[in-house]
């Protein structure tokens, strides 16, 4: 009998392990996806959503669009958004009326008050920004220019800043709202190759987690997303050493990217973690979804792990 209880407690504990391994979220976002309110409960709020022409972005507008959330657009390509607007009205429960384009380019930071004022003179209000648009990168320390560095912190920090700074006297005077940030798993696995992008991403959780605290006692909400490998054009765009060279390569050949999340259920997951007012969620595959508990839990094996990492790539490249 005893023997039975053992054979049983063991196949649960098997079966447990198996679904932590094959969870695509971190444990707390898993529980809100299954018993959590549903994304459908985002219908009819305002989000503006950055970086909106591809990837991500554009995943999270269409799938925004199918709960019925009136969406503002923007990223540097006209042309792209007005396509993922198209796409937006055909799959979603939304009207030309409810989507609203406004081409933006992040580090024209002087530029994102009158894109805020022309959102509000639109929908009256913002109940959700969403600050995804971003650049990776793909070059030894070494071989990455300082304009390099520059361009990486100021895309993926600075830009974020710059248009939360402008949206938020609005949230605050209403007192409510929430501040979306994109993070990644590089901002909590330090991973070679991508100093600057790891760099931006870890500032964006110190900037966003503070200002979290600061906005606490005006119910403003702040959300850091950090997916691991989604499939988008983060792969191509990826900036080689200098801010005007791009990898141009395809995701499946990167190591890191054989394994992509949809993009379309990394939005989904967003999605969960905003309507439940979660504040940092993972996004991720396995074996990423592990790396980054063992990076927040057990540095030291970490470090370890990264070095042997780092070594294989020097000696790949001699
Ligand atoms: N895919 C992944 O595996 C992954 C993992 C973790 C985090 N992320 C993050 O997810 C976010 C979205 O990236 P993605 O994966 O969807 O890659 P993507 O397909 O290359 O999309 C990047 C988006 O950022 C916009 N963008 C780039 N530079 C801009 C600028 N100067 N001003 C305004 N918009 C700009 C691009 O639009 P325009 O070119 O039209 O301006 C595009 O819409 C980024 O912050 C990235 O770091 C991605």
């Amino acid at each position: 009998m005893l023997e039975y209880i053992v054979y049983g407690v063991l196949l649960v504990l098997l079966v447990q392990l198996f679904r932590l391994w094959m969870a695509d979220g971190d444990l707390s976002l898993m529980w809100y996806e299954r018993f959590g309110e549903s994304p459908a409960k985002l219908a009819g709020k305002v989000v503006w959503v950055t970086g909106a022409s591809s990837g991500i972005g554009e995943a999270l507008a269409v799938e925004l669009g199918r709960v019925g959330v009136k969406l503002v657009l923007s990223a540097r390509r006209r042309d792209q958004l007005d396509r993922v607007k198209q796409r937006c009205v055909e799959t979603g429960k939304v009207a030309d009326s409810d989507v609203l384009v406004i081409p933006l380019d992040s580090v024209a930071y002087d530029t994102h008050a009158g894109c805020v004022e022309r959102v509000l003179a639109h929908f009256g209000k913002i109940d959700v920004l969403i600050n995804n648009s971003g650049r990776s990168q793909r070059s030894l320390f070494c071989d990455t220019s300082l304009d390099g560095d520059r361009f990486i912190l100021e895309l993926n920090v600075l830009g974020q800043v710059s248009l939360t700074k402008a949206v938020l006297p609005h949230m605050m005077e209403r007192g409510e709202g929430q501040i979306v940030v994109t993070g990644s798993t590089s901002g909590v696995i330090p991973t070679p190759r991508t100093s600057a992008y790891c760099g931006s991403k870890f500032a964006l959780r110190g900037i966003f987690g503070a200002l979290r605290a600061e906005l606490h006692s005006y119910d403003i909400d702040v959300l850091i997303a950090a997916p691991g490998p989604v499939e988008s054009n983060v792969v191509q765009n990826a900036m080689v050493g200098e801010p005007d060279k791009s990898l141009n390569l395809d995701p499946k050949l990167d190591p890191i990217h054989a394994n992509d999340l949809p993009a379309s259920r990394c939005a989904w997951l967003f999605m969960v973690g905003m309507v439940n007012r979660l504040e940092e969620i993972w996004i991720s595959r396995n074996p990423y979804l592990t790396y980054a508990y063992i990076f927040s839990y057990l540095p030291f094996v970490a470090s370890r792990m990264m070095m042997t990492h780092a070594k294989r790539l020097s000696k790949k490249k001699q």
